[in-house]
């Protein structure tokens, strides 16, 4: 894939993105309440929980963006073999320089596509993708490829913006994300993916908070 529009969008806010998805300076906190509606990170923790501590498989984090949501989590996963993939550098850049700086060597970084993910059928034990598929321009071939790299009875585990959920949060996502190329049309409701998942995959748990959803599934 040759996705311009996303390298160019990633690259312009890849030094302003930790502090908006974290959104607790005042200012960047003021702007994810007005888009999302709330502030706080409890949607990734949830997430996250599901994967042990000590847990000692092989994780695709895709797209991994720059590492804000999981590097605390991964620094503590000393016994698993951890892969960071996004398709754009610049993003990629600022999570392996946080890798580096605390020495893991179980923790690799590398750019890629998932619409082409370089692995083979049933590498991964889990697959964690974390506010990616609003952005990436073919998702019906991502949610192929992940399932594809995917073992039987691993876990894939995620969340996502979904529209119709919340009005203003869409007018946002219309009117600014998609023109500077962050996230890519179209988007899914509730109900596709909720009948999308719960069609590939064996056992889902799916639930929202606000335009976000997010889901465990079971292969
Ligand atoms: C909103 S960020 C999410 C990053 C991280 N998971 C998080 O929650 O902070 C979306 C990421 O998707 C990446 N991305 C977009 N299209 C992609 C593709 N086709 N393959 C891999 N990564 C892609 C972008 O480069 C960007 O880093």
């Amino acid at each position: 894939m040759k996705n311009d529009a996303i390298n160019k969008g990633y690259k312009s806010i890849s030094n302003i993105y930790d502090d908006y998805i974290l959104s607790e300076k005042l200012l960047f906190k003021i702007i994810a309440k007005i888009i999302w509606g709330f502030t706080d990170k409890e949607y990734s923790i949830k997430l996250l929980e599901n994967i042990a501590d000590d847990f000692s498989g092989k994780i695709l984090d895709i797209p991994a963006g720059t590492g804000i949501l999981t590097y605390e989590k991964y620094l503590r996963m000393k016994n698993a073999k951890i892969i960071c993939m996004d398709y754009s550098k610049d993003m990629l850049d600022i999570a392996k320089e946080r890798f580096e700086n605390n020495n893991t060597n179980n923790i690799e970084c590398r750019q890629g596509d998932v619409g082409d993910i370089p692995f083979e059928n049933e590498t991964f034990d889990t697959v964690l993708s974390m506010n990616g598929f609003h952005a990436f321009p073919d998702k019906e071939k991502a949610f192929y490829e992940i399932n594809r790299v995917l073992k039987n009875n691993g876990l894939f585990i995620g969340c996502f913006y979904i529209k119709g959920k919340v009005k203003r949060t869409d007018w946002f996502i219309k009117n600014f994300f998609v023109k500077d190329g962050t996230f890519t049309p179209p988007f899914y409701t509730e109900n596709e993916i909720t009948e999308k998942l719960n069609a590939e995959y064996k056992e889902t748990k799916i639930w929202n908070k606000g335009s976000i959803i997010c889901f465990i599934c079971k292969k």
